[in-house]
């Protein structure tokens, strides 16, 4: 990695502060395990992976600061230099939107770009982290990767009483993607768009959008999808099992 990658500091925030109310009752969805370890710490080691990451912000559960620490503690990253990741935690917010800010107010000065990546999506391959972090050191104020979709998407009218839902459109499906984390941004944009756009968002990038500045998208990967539901630990636990048979991870 050249000096100048060096000197631009990235850090990641990672927010794990939601209940995972869809994959059923349980402990919070960033401390379930997979193989063994929580999907929290399978999200920290993915972000620490990338040699540009030099610090990782945990937010918590607002009532699990402690366990969340604790858990850290017993799966350390590797320390110190050259490569060395730090890691801090701060308790989150009723809003994934809130969380994020708070993980953005513990950031010391410094870092140039900040990575925002679910911890509901421990599997995102290094590759696709450094894609992100290469483009917003290209100058992009935000990044996105993205797939293409294999279902057509209807947009409806939800119904409030269970009856079936007319559909209003069906947008172009070759010109949608389905959005990933981690997205990448230039630091002040990101602090400046949390200042002043209060609608709820589902993503940070929609907020850049609504400061006017252009959001750009790299390819995401299938192995970054965002566990939701439970079908979605079985995929994880095949694609863990992939990895440990293919490179003994
Ligand atoms: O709810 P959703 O699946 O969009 O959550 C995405 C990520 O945001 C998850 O990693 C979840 O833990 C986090 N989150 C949070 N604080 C909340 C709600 C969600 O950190 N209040």
């Amino acid at each position: 990695m050249s000096d100048e990658s060096r000197l631009f500091r990235t850090a990641a925030v990672v927010p794990a502060a939601g209940r995972g109310v869809r994959l059923g009752p349980g402990a919070p969805k960033a401390l379930r395990t997979l193989s063994g370890t929580p999907m929290l710490i399978h999200a920290v080691r993915a972000m620490a992976a990338s040699r540009a990451v030099s610090l990782v912000v945990v937010v918590a559960p607002p009532d699990g600061a402690t366990e969340v620490k604790n858990l850290l503690a017993e799966h350390a990253l590797p320390q110190g230099p050259p490569h060395g990741t730090d890691v801090l935690v701060v308790p989150g917010g009723e809003t994934r939107q809130e969380s994020v800010k708070l993980g953005l107010d513990a950031l010391p000065p410094g870092f140039d770009a900040v990575l925002v990546h679910d911890a509901a999506r421990p599997l995102v391959p290094v590759d696709t982290v450094d894609a992100v972090i290469e483009a917003v050191r290209d100058g992009a104020p935000a990044v996105v990767p993205a797939l293409p979709l294999a279902d057509t998407v209807k947009q409806v009218e939800p119904s409030e009483d269970g009856s079936p839902e007319p559909v209003v459109a069906t947008p172009e499906r070759a010109r949608l993607r389905a959005v990933q984390t981690p997205q990448g941004f230039d630091h002040d944009t990101l602090v400046r768009a949390h200042e002043t756009v209060t609608d709820n968002v589902t993503d940070d990038a929609s907020m850049i959008e609504q400061l006017g500045l252009t959001v750009v998208v790299v390819p995401g990967h299938e192995e970054a999808f965002k566990v939701t539901r439970p079908l979605d630990l079985v995929l994880a636990e095949a694609v863990l099992a992939r990895r440990r048979a293919n490179d003994g991870f």
